[in-house]
């Protein structure tokens, strides 16, 4: 099989790094990938919003599955525009009915409701509606949780304890801060508990459960400051144990797939479901049509079966037949990011250390933000390496991990010393 891979972050170089060891795979393409995926792949340079020029390079290059990283393409309708232009291509990833997963949060808590999901109760109000929007924060009790019902880059989700400046971020909301993304705003409950990050891949009728892992979102040593893409992730999350994941499967999983396979969604491809455990009972925070970043990375690292043969058979509505392996080991991944990040930072420092071979086999450094200049390689983006290792133990993960961060140097160079930390003695 010939395929090619979308998108040039951490997540998409871990996917394409574990598709690289099919036994399926003839020829591995990366669209535009990175300096990263140009050593086990072909980066195809194009722009990613642009479908009539990805698809006239699917074509010359006789690609068979379409693997799209980002939500943002499959919000805009990259996979019903493939489906008609060639029918044949298996394409990862839902079509524009099945993102409205990701692309509204109150289509997707509609979607909860209707399904009966666990969820923080909710209210939707459009910009007219700003009185009545008003009112009812002062009904309810603070924390408020304010979201703009788009895509914001990960920025649109406000909490505070302030009622006034709820009231603000209200205004700012409807007065075209996130643009059309914040036409309208769901307020809803505040909800207490540890969060945690579980995947699925379906062909919209069956799924397979995928390693959960847990995200470190905030920018700062012990969850403080701005959030961020992600600072680094953990899988497995040690409270997460059986009898919490059965319910995740009975209360959450099978639900939303008899929603997706009942809404007649023709949907193909992962979902991400973030949650909370509150007190043992998991609640839907979020949905994402889409693997997570950074938590693909460790992901990808505990699957032993072949992800390519459960992606074709996800494609090819045969999901029912798969099993996947999943190893009982643990991986943990750390963000490497630019001085600066997540507010403005500079780019184009050389990163040093990337090529020497240590030894760490069980280490794997996945490119997210990096280029190339000259004969060197060098940072352009806010996270800009992942670094990931499988262990037997957190610990062990761990200490892998930073080992080989200490060897990666550039000019601002952060990351996080702390990830996994609070899980270490669960
Ligand atoms: P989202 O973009 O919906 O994932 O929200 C971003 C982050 O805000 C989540 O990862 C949670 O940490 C937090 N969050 C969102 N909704 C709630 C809620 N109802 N209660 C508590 N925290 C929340
Ligand atoms: N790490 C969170 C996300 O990918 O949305």
């Amino acid at each position: 099989m010939n395929v090619l891979v979308l998108g040039s972050g951490g997540r998409e170089s871990a996917l394409a790094w574990k598709i690289a060891g099919s036994p399926l795979l003839e020829h591995l393409y990366c669209m535009p990938g990175n300096p990263g995926t140009a050593s086990f792949a072909t980066n195809v340079d194009c722009s990613l919003s642009d479908f009539e020029s990805i698809a006239r390079h699917i074509s010359d290059l006789s690609v068979d599955m379409l693997v799209v990283g980002p939500e943002n393409p499959l919000v805009d309708g990259i996979t019903d525009f493939f489906r008609e232009r060639i029918p044949s291509l298996m394409v990862i990833g839902p079509g524009r009915d099945g993102a409205r997963l990701e692309g509204s949060k109150d289509f997707a808590k509609a979607f909860m409701s209707g399904h009966s999901i666990p969820t923080a109760a909710y209210r939707t109000f459009e910009a007219s509606q700003i009185e009545e929007a008003s009112a009812f924060l002062e009904e309810i009790k603070p924390p408020y949780v304010l979201k703009a019902d788009g895509l914001a880059a990960g920025k649109g989700v406000i909490i505070t304890h302030s009622l006034e400046e709820a009231r603000q971020e209200l205004a700012s909301m409807f007065g075209g801060r996130f643009g059309d993304a914040g036409a309208k705003v769901v307020i809803e409950e505040y909800l207490s508990g540890i969060e945690l990050s579980v995947f699925v891949l379906t062909d919209g009728k069956d799924y397979l459960m995928l390693p959960h892992a847990k995200d470190y979102k905030r920018i700062g040593e012990g969850d403080t400051g701005p959030n961020t893409g992600g600072m680094g992730s953990v899988s497995p999350v040690t409270f997460a144990d059986e009898s919490f994941m059965a319910k995740v499967e009975e209360r959450i999983i099978r639900p939303t797939i008899r929603g997706i396979l009942s809404e007649g969604m023709n949907y193909c491809g992962f979902i991400f479901i973030g949650l909370m455990n509150c007190g043992g009972d998991p609640y839907v925070i979020e949905y994402n049509v889409r693997m997570g970043d950074p938590e693909c990375e460790s992901v990808v690292r505990r699957i032993d079966s072949d992800l390519l043969e459960h992606l074709r058979a996800a494609a090819t509505g045969t999901l029912s037949l798969e099993k996947i392996e999943v190893s009982p080991m643990s991986s943990v991944t750390v963000m490497a990011v630019s001085g600066g990040y997540p507010g403005s930072y500079k780019k184009g420092f050389t990163i040093s250390g990337l090529d020497v071979n240590y030894g760490e086999e069980n280490t794997v450094i996945f490119h997210a933000g990096t280029a190339v200049s000259g004969n060197n390689v060098v940072t352009s983006g806010g996270r800009v390496l992942a670094v990931t290792s499988l262990a037997a133990s957190l610990d062990e993960a761990r200490k892998a991990s930073y080992g080989r961060l200490a060897k990666i140097g550039f000019e601002g160079i952060f990351y996080r010393s702390d990830i996994g930390c609070d899980l270490l003695d669960f």
